[in-house]
């Protein structure tokens, strides 16, 4: 853009050059040297001749130097007009001798010099101007000769006598007066006329009888004239001088005022030096020698000559003031032509802005246009890559989601199968046969696989930060005691010296026991993976009370892991170069994940062997309180590979009344046979296909609800929150079973009220397990009532759910309400309570572990001691009192409960009181 906006100037300043050179003409340059100054008025007049002339010829350029009498400076002067290249040099000589030098170099340099007025001792000149002097001399002394008749006295005074004129003017005037023997001369040169020693005053003191004076100019010859005068008021004496200026003071004015009786007219040339240096600047060829013409001025010419000088002076003047006129309109003219030439070339100049704004707005215009359809292409490009990756995301999202889908499924199936190996192997305990090393390897194998998928799905979870930590306290010992518990045999049977140790027994860290189960499987997987037999394998767990954490390190001698992998050991996919087993590559990025879910640490320390180092926080501070669950039980099964089929032990079915009763809603037909099977063994199994399960449960309410999640109808949550909240089932724990164990089912299950939630494929002993203990929690229940019967009856019991106080708050109320009605029934305390009497008596049964009519007596009971202390009744009006139809009845329940009769109650309390 710079060098664009350079190149317009250098042309707009070529135009501008150009416009002016169209309009000049080669301008002709005149040098002039004036040797003596303006205070010399036939110098000055020189000077203004020659511009007056110059002034003419508007193409010529007249340059005046003038050197004051000094020589040097005018050899300075011609000097510089020679350097300058002046077109031609003309000089007014001070003196012949020292200026030839550079007159010559003129000459040699081609530049013409015209001299003017005084000679020069050279002829390497171009031309010379001026008059005759000797015709000067000759004339004046002609004139003294014609008016003397040849009889006079006559005194010449020269001027200087260093120059030329001086010399030659003088010598004219000898040759005419030396002719005449009656004239006498003397000739005196020119000094001051005011000193007493001026030769001039002696010889006017001297000579009385001084006829003429003949002065070598105007001047002098007025000087001699006003001494004289002084000296000599009446004296005749007649004054010639030489010049003949016109104007005041001036030769010719002296010849009118009678002061001078003649001068000879010396013109100064001036207007004549121009003209010859034009010619010859225009290569004419002019003649060496240039005379100027001259003539005496006397008492009869000097009016004609003055007025014809003065016409020649006003036409001069005329010729000044157009001249100056026509130089101030030309001076308007340049700055209106200036103006012109500026304009034009700001003109210029706009235009080609405006050509080239023009110009790069229509290639910036088709720039951004190319630049828009690269950037739509780009953006459509990148669109389509955007929606390519969507597409190809959304794809492997469903073929993830189904891979995922079916790796669920094979959760259903493989509980079959290891459900059936265990009942399978059951039985043949039973019949005594022992048990098939074959049977183990499907069982064993059956696990393997359900662990590879279980890992393929924690996978999945990992990837889309799925897994939510639930840390409870646990002594950490003791869980890694009940993990390796399940490698002793293989470490056994491959003489593996397998050891734990610690430095604190009892440390507790909260931990998510599921997950960090599965860093514990993993590691010691792999540890007994890659150990020979009669290897080692160590466990070390070091608490860190200054760095407040723990140090939980997996040491094995097995084959190590080469240096230059350790890095990659922990990407997913990985497969150590030195593992020539089957791996899925993805066990060690899964430890690692779980480790940093509980913000610990794990990294390898050694290599020769391997050891694993884990670091986990030791309290709580660094976990979320959100996640922190109490489970104060181990109740867990650890997932293993190896397990021995010989600890799954036998029971024969009860088939007892007495058995709680379990309601199994699952639609799957297969798996409800299979548990139901193994649940009859101990319990009352009721099942519903998920078609109408609430019904069911409300018909026969059973101790325990096992509840699948996805039903035809209704979901597991669905159907445990309806239970949940009717009176009449909201006591019936629930355990619900999926396939899914998202932390959002996970939530959504306790919200739904469910008691236990079981992720398929769930292993039977911790089904059988869980539904222990639950039952187990409401014998305690039913013990603790038992020993604080009171505090239900009184109603402040809290150890119940809000349901379920409520429910026994209504109850205390309505027994309480009709307690002296010996026909008030169960039925009548079912009805008032809005549900069936079986659902009561249920109800009652599974609270409080007694049925409905032993829990009216108990009430009634117990009111009878306060009665028996408090009143003086006797124990038939009590009896009555109370709703007992029969004192003797009632005295028999009364022995039966508090192992003595009312009677000796009475008395042994009352003697306390
Ligand atoms: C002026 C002058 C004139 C004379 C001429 C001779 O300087 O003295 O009066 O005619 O010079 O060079």
């Amino acid at each position: 853009m710079l060098r664009k906006l350079s190149y317009i100037i250098q042309i707009c300043y070529l135009l501008l050059l150009c416009s002016c050179n169209i309009k000049d003409t080669h301008p002709i340059s005149i040098g002039f040297s004036q040797s003596i100054s303006e205070s010399d008025v036939w110098r000055k007049s020189m000077d203004h001749a020659m511009e007056v002339e110059a002034s003419l010829h508007p193409d010529v350029k007249l340059t005046i130097y003038i050197s004051d009498r000094n020589v040097k400076k005018q050899i300075q002067h011609i000097d510089k007009m020679i350097n300058q290249g002046v077109d031609v040099i003309i000089i007014s000589p001070y003196e012949s001798d020292s200026i030839v030098p550079v007159i010559e170099k003129a000459n040699q340099r081609g530049i013409p010099v015209i001299i003017v007025d005084r000679k020069v001792n050279t002829t390497n000149y171009t031309a010379f101007l001026g008059a005759d002097n000797v015709e000067v001399g000759m004339i004046a002394a002609k004139q003294i000769v014609s008016l003397s008749k040849g009889h006079a006295n006559v005194v010449e005074i020269t001027g200087e006598s260093v120059t030329t004129p001086g010399t030659e003017r003088s010598f004219g005037f000898k040759q005419i007066i030396d002719q005449y023997s009656g004239i006498h001369r003397i000739s005196i040169n020119n000094d001051d006329f005011n000193s007493p020693s001026s030769k001039y005053v002696k010889i006017l003191d001297s000579l009385p009888n001084i006829d003429y004076v003949f002065a070598f100019n105007d001047i002098i010859a007025y000087n001699a004239w006003k001494i004289a005068k002084k000296k000599k008021p009446n004296n005749h004496i007649k004054f010639i001088g030489v010049d003949g200026l016109n104007g005041p003071n001036g030769g010719l004015q002296l010849v009118k005022d009678g002061v001078l009786d003649g001068t000879v007219l010396y013109p100064t040339g001036g207007a004549e030096a121009i003209k010859l240096a034009l010619r010859i600047a225009n290569k004419e060829i002019v003649p060496k020698n240039n005379k100027l013409s001259t003539t005496l001025i006397d008492s009869l010419n000097a009016e004609i000559m003055g007025s014809q000088f003065d016409k020649i002076s006003l036409q001069q003047s005329d010729i000044e003031k157009q001249q100056n006129f026509i130089s101030e309109q030309e001076e308007k003219y340049s700055s209106q032509r200036n103006l012109l030439r500026i304009s034009i070339t700001l003109s210029i100049l706009l235009f080609l802005f405006a050509v080239h704004s023009i110009y790069s707005r229509i290639v910036i215009s088709r720039k951004k246009k190319e630049l828009e359809q690269t950037n739509e292409k780009v953006i459509s490009q990148k669109n389509e890559i955007e929606k390519f990756a969507e597409e190809i995301k959304q794809n492997n999202e469903v073929r993830l989601n189904f891979f995922m889908g079916i790796s669920h499924e094979f959760k259903t199936p493989l509980t079959l199968i290891l459900g059936s190996i265990q009942s399978l192997t059951d039985e043949l305990k039973n019949k005594g046969v022992t048990i098939n090393n074959e049977l183990n390897l499907m069982y064993n194998n059956s696990r393997r696989l359900l662990r590879l998928i279980n890992q393929l799905l924690d996978f999945r979870k990992i990837e889309n930060d799925k897994f939510i930590l639930r840390a409870s306290k646990t002594n950490l010992f003791e869980f890694t005691k009940s993990i390796i518990n399940d490698f002793n045999r293989e470490a056994k049977s491959r003489n593996i010296e397998f050891t734990l140790t610690t430095n604190n027994e009892e440390l507790e860290i909260f931990i998510d026991r599921n997950l960090m189960d599965k860093v514990y499987f993993n590691l010691l997987s792999n540890a007994f993976k890659f150990t020979p037999t009669n290897g080692k394998i160590s466990i070390t767990i070091t608490e860190d009370k200054i760095n407040n954490s723990v140090k939980i390190s997996f040491k094995d001698s097995g084959i190590g892991i080469p240096e230059n992998e350790i890095e990659e050991v922990f990407k997913p996919f990985y497969q150590g170069s030195n593992n020539y087993k089957n791996s899925s590559g993805i066990g060690l990025y899964l430890t690692k994940k779980l480790v940093e879910l509980h913000h610990g640490t794990i990294e390898i320390v050694s290599k020769i062997g391997s050891e694993l180092l884990i670091k986990l926080f030791l309290g709580k501070e660094h976990l979320q309180n959100e996640i922190i669950v109490d489970e104060s039980d181990l109740n867990l099964v650890y997932q293993t590979d190896y397990l021995d089929l010989q600890v799954f032990p036998k029971k024969e079915p009860k088939n007892n009344e007495d058995n709680y009763t379990l309601l199994y809603i699952e639609d799957n037909k297969e798996l409800v046979e299979f548990i139901s099977n193994k649940l009859a063994v101990d319990y009352l199994v009721h099942t519903s296909d998920g078609t109408n399960p609430i019904e069911i449960a409300m018909e026969i309410v059973p101790d325990i609800i096992i509840c699948d999640l996805n039903l035809p109808n209704k979901n597991g949550f669905q159907i445990s929150e309806i239970l949940k909240k009717d009176l009449r089932t909201s006591h019936i724990p629930i355990i619900i079973l999926t396939a899914s164990d998202d932390p959002d089912s996970y939530l959504k299950a306790l919200e739904s009220g469910a008691d236990i939630f079981l992720t398929k494929p769930f292993d039977l002993k911790v089904l059988l397990q869980s539904i222990k203990s639950l039952l187990f929690n409401r014998e305690r229940l039913h013990y603790y009532y038992s020993n604080n019967i009171d505090n239900i009856v009184k109603n402040d019991e809290v150890r119940f759910d809000v349901s379920e106080q409520n429910f026994l708050r209504k109850l205390n109320e309505y027994i309480n309400q009709n307690i002296y009605q010996s026909d008030y029934t169960v039925e009548d305390l079912a009805s008032d309570l809005n549900i069936s009497r079986v659902q009561l008596y249920r109800k009652v049964k599974a609270i409080l572990g007694i049925s409905v009519s032993d829990y009216i007596n108990n009430i009634r009971l117990e009111k009878s001691t306060e009665l028996l202390l408090s009143t003086k009744q006797n124990i038939s009006e009590i009896a009555f009192s109370i709703g007992f139809s029969s004192p003797y009845y009632f005295s028999n329940v009364f022995k039966k409960k508090y192992g003595i009769s009312p009677k000796d109650f009475r008395s042994q309390n009352s003697k306390i009181k």
